[in-house]
């Protein structure tokens, strides 16, 4: 039976999250989710929104696909030049936020950014599709440009320039990975008395903590 089923049948509501039931490793518990997300077949699960903040401290937001989670953290890609990383090269700190409206669950991660390698980059850079790749190329992401026209000539530009062979990596192009310190699984409940389990970094050991809704 799949998440959705069960979900169908109000089960996942009154099941709700109990500290006996979760992962000791709050990336296991996320992976966890996400391939519930998968299985129910939620609009794009991999969905993130990003909060960054400027060195004042204030705060921008924006949606991410997010390309992977493991145990060293959880990684998106992006322009290296673009508003967000600006603010990451003098703020490292970020949030994401994951929300499965069908499953009524939302993560909340947080923590320190750091750039992922160049190899680790350049392996994702090529497994996208070339129109992509050529996209990458041609996008100076956050800039202000004339118009769409701009935009459509820099592509064929590089279209022509990548005709053939491998497209290399832009050298402005590449991940980012989060390495958490904080982790809050939200699961909605009846009569908003939400579960909220918040895993802690604390002394390289995860500690785990419940919130009031
Ligand atoms: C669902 C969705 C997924 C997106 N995924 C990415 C992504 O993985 N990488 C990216 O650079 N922009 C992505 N974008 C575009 C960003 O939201 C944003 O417009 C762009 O990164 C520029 O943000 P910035 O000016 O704050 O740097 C996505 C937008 C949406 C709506």
């Amino acid at each position: 039976m799949n998440i959705l089923s069960i979900w169908k049948k109000g089960v996942a509501v009154i099941k709700g999250l109990k500290e006996t039931d979760i992962d000791r490793d709050p990336v296991k518990q996320f992976q966890k989710w996400l391939q519930d997300a998968q299985n129910a077949r939620c609009h794009l699960p991999e969905a993130i929104a990003l909060a960054t903040a400027t060195p004042e401290g204030r705060p921008t937001a924006r949606m991410m696909l997010l390309k992977g989670a493991d145990e060293r953290g959880f990684v998106f890609y992006t322009n290296y030049e673009s508003r967000k990383a600006d603010q990451l090269a003098s703020n490292p700190f970020a949030a994401i936020i994951c929300y499965w409206g069908e499953l009524e669950r939302q993560v909340r991660i947080e923590g320190r950014v750091e750039k992922i390698s160049e190899d680790e980059s350049t392996a994702y850079f090529q497994s996208r599709p070339r129109g992509s790749q050529i996209g990458a190329w041609a996008s100076e992401q956050s800039s202000i440009i004339e118009g769409r026209e701009d935009l459509e000539q820099r592509f064929r530009k590089y279209e022509k320039q990548f005709s053939k062979g491998t497209i290399p990596l832009p050298p402005f192009w590449g991940g980012y990975r989060l390495i958490p310190d904080r982790i809050e699984f939200w699961q909605g409940r009846t009569n908003r008395l939400h579960d909220r389990l918040c895993y802690l970094r604390d002394n390289g050991q995860w500690k785990v903590v419940r919130f009031s809704p």
